[in-house]
């Protein structure tokens, strides 16, 4: 006998949520018998945020747009709750009911779908679970506790995750440690990407430069704090070139602070948000990367790109211990001193960890199959496929 269709909901919101999708999506795509909706909340919506991503990753289009938009934390909380709970009573009542709802990371979305999936009974599958700054002024932070603690599924990036969990009192057969996704497309893509010509366009050399990005509110909402960043990098700028990627969050912050220009005349390029190709072209290829994004630590984490990172803790510890990344806070001799440490070649070198590998979409879609009762194929790493 055949078993059943099952059907599962992939929920996206926000630019890091498409590219930790792409490869869990390309290796369901292969396990015969689930049936996958795309779910986009429109958390992220500007092309450069979102339609870029689907383009280059060759990713599908969503089958469910929930054009949620921006908006304060509970607006756009409550906006994204009240459109998926309507998207997943639709499929109840015209008879194609979702049987799991998997969702990734630790924006808004990912909160706002499992509390909904949750209240109706459809179990979780959290991608990224585990994850801790401990620091609850992160609405970030709340968003991981939140999420982790309804899912039931719980799959780990690095094995701090699985510890707090543990610490957490979750077990079982819960819990698994299945390596980090977003590297999978890293791999698959970066020697297209180190193929684009934008190092020629913006007259850098590999190894000749530094990216900066910033978005945490605690960096970019204050503008004390971003007076002071900007300062700093103009400063380090005379010594490294720099691109700076600017995200919509942060040229607000930008243009309130009275900020904008402040750049001009310096050696730091001002880029808007870059499309994935184009900005791993340059963090591939740059001297260091200097960034609060968490996931920007984690990718030069596989890359060995020396990372300062202006946050005083992070969720994902492995990019200290083994990967070449430096958490500098707002210490601003301290984010100096890292800087001529990698400019006099003094600085630490990093490794890649176990797991990070480009196979951890397919494991996940493997646990997936598993926890819907059906037998999990073993899925190649087609991403491969699309990048080619
Ligand atoms: C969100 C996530 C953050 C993640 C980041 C990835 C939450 C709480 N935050 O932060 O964890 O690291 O995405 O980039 O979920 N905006 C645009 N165009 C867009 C989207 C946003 O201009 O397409 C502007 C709007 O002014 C908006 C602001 O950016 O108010 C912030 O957007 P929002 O999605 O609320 O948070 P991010 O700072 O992007
Ligand atoms: N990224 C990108 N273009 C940019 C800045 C970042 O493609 O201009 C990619 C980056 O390489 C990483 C992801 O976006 O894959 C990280 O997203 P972001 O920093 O917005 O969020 P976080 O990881 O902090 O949640």
């Amino acid at each position: 006998m055949t078993e059943p269709i099952r059907r599962l909901a992939l929920v996206v919101g926000a630019r890091p949520n498409f590219i930790k999708a792409a490869p869990i999506l390309d290796a369901l795509a292969q396990i015969p018998r689930i049936e996958v909706t795309l779910v986009h909340t429109g958390q992220h919506y500007d092309p450069l945020l979102s339609d870029v991503f689907f383009d280059e990753l060759s990713m599908r289009t969503p089958d469910v747009h929930l054009q949620v938009g921006s908006g304060s934390h509970a607006v756009q909380t409550g906006r994204v709750m009240e459109r998926f709970e309507e998207f997943l009573i639709a499929q109840q009542n015209n008879g194609r009911p979702i049987d799991r709802v998997v969702v990734l990371g630790d924006v808004n979305s990912t909160l706002a779908c499992t509390l909904v999936a949750s209240k109706m009974g459809i179990p979780v599958a959290h991608v990224e679970a585990g994850l801790r700054s401990f620091d609850r002024t992160m609405p970030e932070e709340i968003n991981r506790v939140v999420t982790d603690s309804l899912a039931d599924l719980l799959l780990c990036s690095e094995p701090a995750g699985v510890e707090n969990l543990r610490r957490e009192g979750r077990g079982g057969r819960q819990i698994h440690l299945v390596g980090n996704v977003m590297i999978d497309t890293l791999f698959a893509f970066v020697e297209k990407a180190q193929n684009r010509t934008i190092l020629e366009e913006l007259n850098l050399l590999p190894g000749g430069y530094g990216v900066v990005t910033l978005h945490r509110p605690s960096n970019v909402d204050d503008p004390d704090q971003l007076r002071g960043l900007i300062g700093v990098m103009i400063e380090i700028s005379k010594q490294l070139p720099l691109v700076f990627a600017v995200h919509p969050r942060t040229a607000r912050a930008l243009e309130e602070a009275k900020l904008k220009r402040q750049t001009n005349g310096s050696q730091i390029i001002m880029l808007g948000p870059q499309g994935y190709l184009d900005f791993l072209a340059l963090t591939s290829q740059a001297k260091l990367v200097m960034t609060d994004s968490g996931g920007l630590q984690e990718e030069t984490t596989a890359l060995g790109i020396p990372c300062l990172t202006l946050r005083s803790n992070t969720e994902r510890p492995i990019t200290l211990t083994e990967g070449a990344s430096m958490l500098v806070g707002n210490d601003f001799d301290q984010l100096r001193a890292g800087v001529e440490a990698v400019l006099d070649g003094d600085y630490p070198n990093g490794r890649c960890p176990e797991l990070w590998d480009g196979r951890a979409g397919q494991r996940i879609a493997r646990i997936l199959a598993d926890s819907l009762g059906l037998p999990a194929i073993e899925p190649v790493p087609a991403l491969e496929r699309a990048a080619a």
